[in-house]
């Protein structure tokens, strides 16, 4: 019998780019055969213990059984506020420009909710985190104008290609997912300017990696405009992305809009999890992360110079950059017979299509898995004919 149920136009979306892989994985994995998995950025290392004690502390406090207050705990939006001051110098509000949100990911799909009328033009770079161009663009009907973010200018968007365009709303993430690429203070300076002469257009600056870095600390978007949405998350921080919480800062008629689409749509983050936000947060000193974060770092750093280092052995093209747990190399052509190799030899990576076609003969690993499953990785990738 056939269903009658019929779905919205809005989910005739092409298939969600890494479902098909993802199958053929499982498939993998059901015959028995060992895969090694540098497809997602899922941090494999644990989160801090004092993080971990907030959630367990905070779950014997009755405020947990409540529904949470839908923009976040005061005193946690005092953290945040804190910590910005101290991570990049901005004073911040913590009553009108703070929003605890269930992550980034739903914060960046409900930016566009709260400021794109069906038509408007939604600027999303290429290749980039899918959520931008689905979520944020095709659910609400806004026209996809797209912004390719090329080796040749170190994958930052052409500003002066766009300054006519009519942007309602637009997508920029730095440190990059999935090229790793960081953002300069130059371009940072000349992307504020650009936002404060185009007062309709709303810059959404997902900094998910903000804490990802080997190098500079990079900066956040609000260090030279005030009139942008900014997002954060503890999950890539504190190696906890299934704790679901991250929060938006920014210029207040944002934050205020932003927290009312959240009004109509959830209850706010659950408080245990917003006191491990607050927990990793108040373990900084300034622009100093707790121990652990630094130590991560330093491993995350050796694993990608470790493959960097047998890739490029092999004659492969990678990207380097300071920031992130991804590596962005280059195989050319189309990369997926590429990928269904390593597949078939037992390793899971993602292909660069995926994040859009510009990100077409481009792979990306994450090394967000044992240093024993890299060099395994490693040598998957030697045997295979590049
Ligand atoms: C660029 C980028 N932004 C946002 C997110 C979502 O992070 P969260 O776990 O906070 O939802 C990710 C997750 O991988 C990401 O790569």
């Amino acid at each position: 019998m056939t269903s009658a149920f019929k779905h919205s136009l809005k989910l005739d979306l092409p298939v969600y780019p890494f479902a098909d892989l993802e199958r053929k994985a499982s498939a993998i994995r059901k015959s028995g055969k060992t895969l090694y998995n540098l497809s997602i950025g899922d941090p494999d290392l644990e989160p801090p213990d004092f993080v971990v004690d907030a959630v367990k502390n905070a779950l014997d406090d009755p405020k947990s059984h409540f529904y949470p207050s839908c923009r976040g705990d005061m005193e946690v939006r005092k953290s945040v506020a804190r910590w910005f001051k101290g991570r990049f110098g901005v004073s911040i509000d913590p009553e009108t420009q703070v929003c605890l949100t269930i992550g980034c990911k739903e914060a960046l799909s409900q930016i566009a909710k709260a400021v794109v009328d069906p038509g408007d033009i939604v600027a999303v770079p290429e290749p980039s985190y899918p959520v931008y161009g689905r979520a944020g663009c095709k659910f609400v009907d806004g026209k996809c104008l797209t912004l390719p973010l090329t080796a040749e200018n170190n994958f930052l968007p052409d500003l002066s290609s766009i300054s006519n365009s009519n942007i309602k709303l637009l997508y920029l993430n730095y440190p990059n997912n999935p090229t790793g690429a960081e953002a300069p203070e130059t371009f940072l300076k000349e992307l504020g300017k650009f936002v404060d002469k185009n007062p309709e257009l709303t810059l959404a600056y997902d900094m998910a990696y903000s804490e990802m870095y080997f190098g500079y600390p990079p900066h956040s978007i609000l260090e030279f405009t005030p009139n942008a949405i900014e997002f954060h998350s503890l999950s890539k921080m504190a190696s906890a992305t299934g704790y679901r919480i991250g929060f938006a800062v920014g210029e207040p008629s944002l934050i205020a809009a932003f927290i009312k689409v959240k009004e109509e749509i959830d209850s706010g983050a659950p408080y245990p999890f917003q006191k491990a936000l607050s927990a990793m947060l108040d373990a900084y000193e300034g622009i100093i992360a707790p121990e652990q974060l630094i130590a991560y770092r330093s491993i995350y750093q050796a694993r990608k110079s470790s493959l960097i280092a047998s890739l490029e052995k092999q004659g492969i093209s990678v990207y380097h950059s300071n920031a992130t747990f991804y590596l962005w190399f280059f195989i050319g052509g189309d990369e997926m017979p590429f990928i269904n190799k390593a597949l078939q030899e037992g390793l899971l990576l993602t292909p660069g299509s995926g994040f859009g076609k510009s990100g077409k003969g481009w792979v990306r690993a994450s090394v967000t898995a044992p240093d024993v499953d890299i060099e395994a990785a490693a040598n998957i990738i030697a045997k295979l004919d590049v």
